[in-house]
């Protein structure tokens, strides 16, 4: 579309010139007639999912859905579609998702921003360092961090076991379904909201070497599933030889 793409450093303070923020900004003050949107401070991002996302997912579940997991960035997506399904129905649990690196749960827990909080993370969308207006705190129930690690392989489990080619943030939505749920009864509805499709990552979670590298490749949760695997019976094997390594050993005398 003949779009010039400007790359930023993702670890920027968002007051540094070079971040996204002041970068976007500025380049917004720079091309005529160019408009700033936003997204973080600007109430019509959550609006626009309290007029669409919120009322699809209630009319698409008949309103049966007990339970919305959605990842938190700017907030818009969760908070937009939370206010309007919360008005529908009090009792709909709301989830968010946020990374490790990111300031918002603690934020949520605590009402602080913890600058502590802050380091470089690899999934892209999920998180802030900043407290977007747009993330309506009050609406989350639950605030649950996920790793990088557990969040691409969920992704390119989605992708082998279900056929989803979603994206890495939707990974993470997974990977936190997975932690709550000891919370969850076989006859609730629960709504999973997955941000992008998995073209945009075929360099990076769905790229073994890329895998490899950042150390993610044998993650527990895919292996832990298959009970075929190598690394899974290596490790049963590890388990039951110093459990009764001794016991074998003096028994068959070895
Ligand atoms: C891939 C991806 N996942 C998650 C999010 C978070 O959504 P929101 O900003 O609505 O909180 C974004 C936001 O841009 C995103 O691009």
């Amino acid at each position: 579309m003949g779009a010039e793409v400007v790359v930023c450093p993702a670890d920027a303070e968002p007051e540094d010139p070079n971040s996204y923020y002041s970068r976007a900004e500025q380049i917004s003050r720079e091309i005529p007639n160019a408009y700033y949107l936003g997204q973080n401070y600007n109430l019509d991002n959550s609006n626009a999912h309290y007029f669409t996302t919120g009322p699809e997912i209630w009319e698409q579940t008949e309103g049966k859905i007990t339970h919305f997991v959605c990842c938190a960035g700017t907030g818009g997506t969760l908070s937009g579609t939370a206010r309007y399904l919360k008005e529908k129905n009090p009792n709909i649990r709301i989830i968010g998702v946020d990374a490790y690196g990111s300031v918002l749960k603690k934020y949520w827990e605590t009402g602080i921003l913890d600058k502590n909080e802050i380091y470089p993370y690899r999934i892209e969308g999920l998180g802030k360092t900043i407290i977007p207006d747009n993330v309506a705190f009050d609406l989350i129930d639950d605030f649950v961090k996920v790793t990088d690690r557990h969040s691409a392989v969920r992704a390119r489990e989605l992708a082998a076991k279900e056929g989803l080619m979603v994206g890495y943030s939707s990974g993470a939505a997974m990977e936190a379904v997975y932690k709550i749920k000891k919370q969850l009864r076989p006859d609730d509805v629960v709504v999973v909201l997955f941000p992008d499709h998995g073209s945009r990552y075929l360099g990076k979670i769905f790229n073994d070497d890329w895998m490899k590298q950042q150390g993610f490749y044998c993650a527990p949760t895919v292996e832990a599933n298959n009970p075929y695997s190598y690394k899974h019976i290596k490790r049963i094997y590890k388990v039951y030889k110093r459990k009764y390594g001794r016991y074998l050993r003096q028994t068959l005398k070895i």
